[in-house]
């Protein structure tokens, strides 16, 4: 099929930038992305291109350049079903918060619902990909919907996972390892649908970069993909506490391991834990479908991904209590960072929040710096947890926009985000504003320790 209008349901962190980078790189072909969430949608339509709602290096200049010519954002969703061949499905799939499944199977409402939209709406064949992750047979169920619901039109599944990783969203679209496209490729007309999104990819990947494979393996593919880099993480982070106990330094470690090339230097950076909207929940949806099938020893090992990385957290901030003479009650912490990572505004399952829940069960003051994020999302994050009041958490969290006004008197400062900036600033100055003794806890192995400890400071850092 000729691709000459595509629809993206779901103008989010993946929706966005994919169809953005798209209509940069085939202009013939007009890309409406479309959302309920009105608020984001006027966002992404902002005269000003440095408000649109995502913060990703390099997004907004390619925004700046396709937007109005062929890039669209819209809250018109059924219009642009409707005028597309291939409508791309990118909502969010949430953990399942209540009923069967609660606290591990993906929720599948919003994807239900596109199915049903899509099928009410289409008056002409289309292609429908799914580009949220999923769990692997759910091209199943939008088929089902699809023909069952529909108005008697063709319609074409395919699988296209996203691997982009948030802070470098433009340069893994623009260059990705891998583009992978799962689809019917026992008959024609699922060949025929296979090629023309390999034809859109192929405007700027290399051909032997776009992979095909049937509709499973490629649902698959993609929870594997996260479950094995976050492993990764949960590994390095078991070593990081052996380390602490033995005087080896992870760091040394990580290199030392990651130069065997069967194993390969990177995901081996300890924290304080992974964060982000993915890792978790698809690890959970894994482990959720493993125990579906009885597979329970498959399910039991992933588990245990999970379980390290909650103890990574929960010992960090443990190891700050105890360091701070076993209380932090009424003692002012500092937080420098709240972000997931460095260089994006997202904070889904950032380690930040649950260090900040646990020291606030301790009743520590907290002062928070993020450069990107807002104040709003700080509490918004804290009150999701439940744990204490709206009040509390506001009374007990103060959030600023000078890095220094976290650090003045504070009795610590924590580093739970890699953001460059926080390397530049002045130390001297840091320490000199400070109580002492000074602690300083590096959560992400980004400050070099001999200058912080000649300053004065009691330095401690994951994994050494
Ligand atoms: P997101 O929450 O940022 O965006 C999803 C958007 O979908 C929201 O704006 C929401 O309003 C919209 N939406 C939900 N239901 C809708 C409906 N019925 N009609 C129209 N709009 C609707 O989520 P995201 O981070 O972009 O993730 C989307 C999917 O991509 C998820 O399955 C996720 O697992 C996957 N993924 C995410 C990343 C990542 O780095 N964030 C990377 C790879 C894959
Ligand atoms: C991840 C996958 O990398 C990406 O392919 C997929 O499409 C979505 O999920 P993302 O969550 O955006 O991407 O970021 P990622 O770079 O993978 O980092 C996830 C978390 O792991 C972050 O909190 C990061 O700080 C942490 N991390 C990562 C480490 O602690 N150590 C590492 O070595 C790497």
């Amino acid at each position: 099929m000729n691709i000459k209008n595509i629809c993206c349901i779901g103008a989010g962190y993946v929706g966005g930038p994919t169809m953005a980078v798209i209509a940069q790189k085939c202009p013939e072909i007009n890309v409406t992305v479309v959302d309920i969430n009105e608020k984001r949608i006027a966002a992404w339509n902002d005269e000003n291109v440095e408000n649109i709602p995502i913060y990703e290096p390099g997004l907004s200049d390619i925004v700046k350049e396709a937007r109005g010519r062929n890039l669209f954002f819209s809250t018109d969703i059924d219009a642009a079903i409707d005028r597309a061949e291939m409508i791309f499905i990118s909502v969010n799939t949430p953990t399942k918060t209540y009923g069967i499944g609660k606290g591990m199977a993906a929720d599948l409402k919003y994807i239900e619902l596109c199915a049903r939209q899509i099928a009410r709406v289409s008056t002409t064949d289309k292609i429908v990909v799914e580009k949220s992750t999923l769990p692997v047979r759910t091209a199943e169920t939008l088929k089902n919907i699809l023909t069952n619901t529909g108005n008697g039109v063709n319609y074409q599944i395919l699988s296209n996972p996203e691997f982009l990783a948030e802070g470098t969203a433009v340069e893994d679209l623009l260059d990705p390892d891998r583009v992978l496209i799962g689809g019917d490729i026992d008959t024609e007309a699922g060949k025929d649908a296979v090629q023309s999104l390999v034809d859109v990819y192929a405007h700027w990947v290399e051909k032997d970069h776009i992979l095909t494979t049937n509709v499973w393996s490629s649902e698959l593919s993609k929870l594997t993909a996260n479950a094995f880099l976050a492993q990764r993480v949960s590994s390095i982070n078991a070593m990081s506490e052996l380390c602490e106990k033995t005087g080896a330094d992870v760091n040394e470690v990580a290199k030392a391991v990651g130069m065997d090339s069967r194993i390969g230097s990177k995901f081996l950076k300890a924290s304080v834990g992974f964060g982000g909207s993915c890792f978790q929940k698809d690890i959970l949806n894994l482990v959720y479908i493993a125990k579906s099938f009885g597979l329970n020893e498959v399910a039991n090992y992933w588990e245990q991904v999970i379980l390290m990385n909650d103890h990574q957290k929960r010992r960090f901030a443990a190891n700050m209590v105890r360091t701070l003479f076993n209380t932090v009650s009424g003692k002012k912490i500092g937080f420098l960072g709240w972000a997931f990572k460095k260089d994006t505004n997202d904070t889904r399952e950032s380690a930040a929040i649950y260090v900040a829940d646990y020291l606030l069960n301790e009743q520590a003051e907290i002062v928070v710096y993020d450069p990107k994020v807002k104040e709003e999302q700080v509490y918004a994050d804290l009150d999701y947890l439940n744990t204490r009041s709206e009040e509390e958490n506001r009374k007990r969290v103060k959030v600023v926009k000078d890095p220094y006004e976290v650090t003045k008197e504070a009795h610590a400062v924590a580093v739970l985000t890699e953001w460059d900036e926080f390397k530049d600033y002045d130390w001297q100055k840091i320490y000199d504003e400070m109580l002492k003794p000074a602690f300083l806890f590096d959560g992400r192995r980004m400050l070099e320790r001999k200058s912080k400890e000649k300053i004065g400071f009691e330095f401690y850092a994951i994994g050494s």
